[in-house]
């Protein structure tokens, strides 16, 4: 994508679009300012037809400290008007566009996860980190409870029981620690954090992206409902899934399988054949 923005970094190599937060002297702290940027950033990149696996990481230090405490929270106090429509931004890129994405997405965790990073982490549909990154519900500190969507996210994706140690208490915790409690899926050697993202997101180029992408809302969706509903709900997705998308309608994995003899999903990886 062309576009430059003040407070991002974009980089698009092989269909993996990196978008870099771009604030290092500050952490990457979310000023308006930065709200402002990565939404329009996702909104573009969402039709980018190069992107096809979006990964959202830092620059410097650290990944993201949370909400800029001057920039977003103090300057804002006294002007309702801005303060709205950074918050209503802020919430926009974060959960609402992010949550529901068009294409995959990585958080690639390279340092420190402060206060309202953590919507975001939550959001991406994967999240990898430095073994050494810093993560921290640290809005014990500030008076403040973790709002915004910050304790719903917590629960939503931690057990219960660690949400609330780490909430109510403020501890920071390791990209280990972070993997332990199922807050993201791994983490690793710090100097081995872009290779392995890009591993998954290779990986995930190279499935169906109509799959790919009604797997990810299907497991989703389904987590809110009941049984009845939910069978209901993902027998119409894979009908609609039918009808959206050529390779699934002519069964080609099954053709593979059965009669070609070519493909065995449990044994090894598998390069989608060209479509016409
Ligand atoms: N808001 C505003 N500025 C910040 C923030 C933040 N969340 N985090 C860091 N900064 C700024 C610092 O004020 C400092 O600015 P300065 O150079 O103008 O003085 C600069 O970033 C570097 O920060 P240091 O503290 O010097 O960096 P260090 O590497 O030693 O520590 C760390 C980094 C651990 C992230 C520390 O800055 C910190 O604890 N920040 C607060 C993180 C936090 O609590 N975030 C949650 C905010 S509340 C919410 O999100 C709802």
């Amino acid at each position: 994508m062309d576009k430059e923005y003040e407070n991002i970094k974009i980089h698009t190599e092989d269909g993996i679009t990196f978008v870099s937060l771009n604030r290092p002297d500050k952490r990457n702290a979310m000023s308006p300012a930065l709200h402002y940027d990565m939404e329009d950033a996702l909104i573009r990149l969402a039709d980018d037809s190069e992107t096809k696996v979006l990964v959202l990481t830092g620059e410097g230090e650290a990944w993201c400290a949370g909400q800029d405490l001057k920039l977003y929270f103090r300057e804002t106090y006294n002007n309702p008007a801005e303060r709205k429509r950074s918050n209503t931004a802020s919430h926009h890129w974060r959960w609402e566009m992010l949550s529901r994405y068009s294409k995959p997405t990585i958080a690639m965790v390279n340092g420190y996860c402060f206060g309202g990073a953590f919507t975001q982490l939550c959001a991406c549909d994967f999240a990898i980190a430095a073994d050494d990154a810093v993560f921290g519900l640290s809005e014990v500190n500030w008076g403040i409870i973790p709002g915004g969507l910050v304790s719903w996210n917590l629960t939503d994706t931690m057990l219960p029981r660690h949400a609330l140690y780490y909430a109510v208490t403020g501890e920071p915790f390791t990209g280990k620690r972070a993997e332990e409690i199922g807050l993201i899926n791994f983490s690793v050697p710090k100097d081995q954090l872009r290779e392995r993202t890009l591993e998954l997101a290779r990986k995930l180029t190279k499935l169906n992206p109509g799959v790919v992408r009604y797997t990810r809302e299907a497991v989703k969706a389904v987590r809110r409902m009941g049984p009845v509903e939910a069978r209901d709900y993902l027998g119409s997705k894979q009908d609609s899934l039918q009808k959206a998308d050529k390779e699934i309608a002519d069964r080609v994995g099954m053709k593979e399988f059965l009669d070609q003899k070519s493909y065995r999903p449990g044994l090894g990886p598998y390069e989608r054949p060209k479509q016409d």
